[in-house]
């Protein structure tokens, strides 16, 4: 084998209720095994309102926060880790635009989103998020 090109990286990834209720965990799922990320972890949660206030700390006091947080804990969500080089950026990019209605097709979101919060899928935005979101979600982590 040959030596990676970029340094390996672990993003956290929610599949958002809206991917659970509408059967899309095995297509979103698809998209990033299919990129070559690996999972780490992955566990079928039900998200509390006070677990969506510390995820989404950085939005709390937003105005689409209420809802945001009546959805994301509106049903199960898959948490999950996935790991590969620059892991983070081609998450992000493989989910695509926050919103739906905007995001390219040939993303997640532009697939098969047509709202700015049912938007199928969360990924961090940065290392330290991650490995922020990565020891809250998943403490037992190494
Ligand atoms: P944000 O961190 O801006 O987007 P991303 O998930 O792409 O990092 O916002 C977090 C989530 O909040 C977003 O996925 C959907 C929801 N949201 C709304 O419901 N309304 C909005 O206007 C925005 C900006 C986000
Ligand atoms: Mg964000």
């Amino acid at each position: 084998t040959t030596p990676p090109e970029a340094p390996t990286q672990r993003s956290f990834v929610l599949i958002k209720p809206d991917a659970v209720r509408r059967g899309l965990v095995g297509a979103v799922l698809a998209r990033f095994e299919g990129k070559g990320l690996r999972i780490v972890t992955m566990e079928l949660r039900q998200v509390t309102g006070e677990e969506s206030d510390q995820h989404y700390a950085e939005h709390v006091d937003r105005p689409f926060y209420p809802p945001l947080r009546a959805f994301i804990t509106s049903g199960p969500s898959v948490a999950l880790v996935l790991e590969g080089d620059e892991a983070i950026e081609v998450v992000r990019a493989l989910n695509g635009a926050t919103d739906g209605r905007k995001a390219a097709p040939g993303t997640i979101r532009g697939d098969f989103s047509l709202s700015n919060r049912e938007n199928l899928v969360h990924g961090s935005d940065s290392p330290e998020s991650a490995a922020r979101e990565i020891a809250f979600w998943f403490p037992g982590l190494g």
